[in-house]
């Protein structure tokens, strides 16, 4: 049968304290209502509406899901009203799943289960907390029947005591939801109109309501405050570390990794403490990295060694190159095969071909350099001349000196040599010394003495 997907996303979340709207807070970088839509979509509904309300503004400019029903709650009126305000564009025949935009966690296997509940019957996902503090319980008869839901402001000291919460997600036939809410009243401790309240209905009317629990309660923990996003973020942490591992990847600490993305691994790949992946990273067979190094949207081919404390954005990186200690390669980059970086070396939007060197404190912006060049310590690629970048050309075979500046444009030609010092400004043909230098002297001469 058909259905369609109801996302309730009009709190302010005030507990957060933030200017920006609850269901933009990030796990793993991504906005928590965007954990909800992924999920949503691949549970292929035939429409799926967002209930907003404030900072819808800021919402839009940060969600875009094709198809989408954005639907407007203006005033904050309940759960039950907020269902209601998305019903008019809900297909008449359409069963309807009710999900939380700060529920991001719920998995696709659950939701999957709970929407093979018979036609025309309810479904209901509830929860064990360890302290159920705070939520709707779940009151059932003494054949374990369930009743209906009573919220923590109404509940008796007897009902308090109930361990069964609901977690707000359900499953409903349109036809009869649109009656339901259209009964509810909101007369109430928090004067408003309670979704959980069509429970109540429905058993009336002798609607069967099945009860799913997940089994880890992950699954089903909302977001109301920042300690809550640190536990979910902690848990999403650990379970991708876990993946990884299954995957076959060796983690020093699986406590000390952060994914904050999607990541490939080959076989035998190895992570030392503090590694951070962010974007789309993928890590070929025998990759290792070592400890506190941050790698953003890059590639890494086999046998690869990043050692310790590099900064890797957007970079392409070939089989068995050697990068770091504390290097920083920055968007653009590619490095073909067995290329060395070494430490305090920046580059930036380079082409660096098979075996080149570039071992020590030097900054390569804007380049292209061919085979088996060496660069050496304190090399500067001066690629910027206050208002355009301009390119250096560096052909296969070159050596180039310590501390040289390379104004570009510039072309070292194939197999030249640059004398270390040296500031070149204009191109160096192929197979000759090229060096720029003061004159050496040794001058008679006392050095100062104090009086
Ligand atoms: C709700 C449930 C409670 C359940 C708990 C689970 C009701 C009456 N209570 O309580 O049984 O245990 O969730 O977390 O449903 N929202 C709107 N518009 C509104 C009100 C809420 O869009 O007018 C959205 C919120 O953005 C949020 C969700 O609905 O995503 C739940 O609202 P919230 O205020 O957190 O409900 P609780 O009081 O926690
Ligand atoms: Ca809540």
């Amino acid at each position: 049968m058909n259905f369609s997907i109801i996302i309730l996303a009009a709190g302010k979340g005030v507990r957060m304290r933030s200017d920006m709207p609850k269901v933009l807070h990030p796990l793993a970088d991504k906005p928590l209502l965007s954990y909800v839509l992924d999920t949503a979509r691949a549970l292929a509904p035939q429409t799926m509406h967002l209930v907003y309300g404030h900072g819808g503004e800021q919402l839009r400019e940060a969600i875009s899901e094709p198809g989408l029903h954005w639907v407007e709650q203006s005033q904050r009126l309940g759960t039950g009203h907020a269902v209601m305000q998305a019903m008019p564009e809900v297909p008449e025949t359409n069963n309807v799943l009710v999900l939380y935009g700060d529920v991001p966690l719920v998995s696709i296997d659950t939701l999957q289960a709970l929407i093979q509940v018979p036609s025309g019957n309810l479904g209901l996902l509830t929860a064990f907390p360890d302290d159920p503090g705070g939520y709707g319980r779940i009151v059932r008869d003494v054949h374990g029947k369930i009743l209906r839901i009573v919220e923590e402001k109404d509940a008796d000291p007897e009902e308090k005591r109930i361990r069964e919460i609901n977690t707000g997600i359900v499953f409903a036939p349109a036809v009869k939801l649109r009656q339901w809410l259209a009964a509810l009243k909101n007369d109430n401790a928090q004067g408003e109109y309670y979704l959980t309240d069509v429970i109540d209905i429905a058993v009336r009317e002798k609607i069967s309501v099945h009860t799913f629990t997940p089994g880890d309660i992950h699954e089903t923990q909302g977001i109301n405050d920042r300690m809550q996003l640190a536990v979910l973020e902690r848990y999403y942490q650990a379970e991708q570390a876990q993946s990884l591992m299954r995957a076959g990847v060796t983690l020093r600490d699986p406590a000390r990794l952060d994914i904050r993305g999607t990541v490939q691994t080959g076989m035998d790949v190895m992570l030392d403490v503090n590694v951070i992946l962010e974007g789309q990273v993928s890590l070929g067979n025998g990759v290792r990295i070592g400890p506190n190094t941050l790698l953003r949207n890059s590639r890494v081919a086999d046998g690869v060694e990043i050692l310790a404390n590099c900064v890797i954005e957007d970079t392409d990186i070939g089989p068995g190159c050697r990068i770091g200690p504390f290097a920083r390669i920055r968007p653009g980059t590619i490095l073909a095969e067995q290329v060395r970086v070494g430490n305090f070396v920046e580059i930036k939007k380079s082409n660096i071909a098979q075996g080149s060197k570039i071992n020590h404190l030097s900054y390569i912006g804007d380049t292209e350099m061919g085979r088996d060049v060496n660069i050496g310590a304190g090399t500067i690629t001066c690629n910027y001349d206050g208002a355009n970048k301009h390119k250096t050309i560096i052909e296969d075979g070159v050596f180039v000196g310590s501390n040289t500046q390379l104004v570009a444009p510039v072309t070292l030609g194939e197999g030249a040599t640059i004398g270390a010092g040296s500031t070149i400004s204009r191109d160096a043909p192929p197979d000759k010394l090229t060096v720029t230098r003061g004159k050496l002297q040794t001058l008679r001469w006392k050095r100062p003495v104090k009086k």
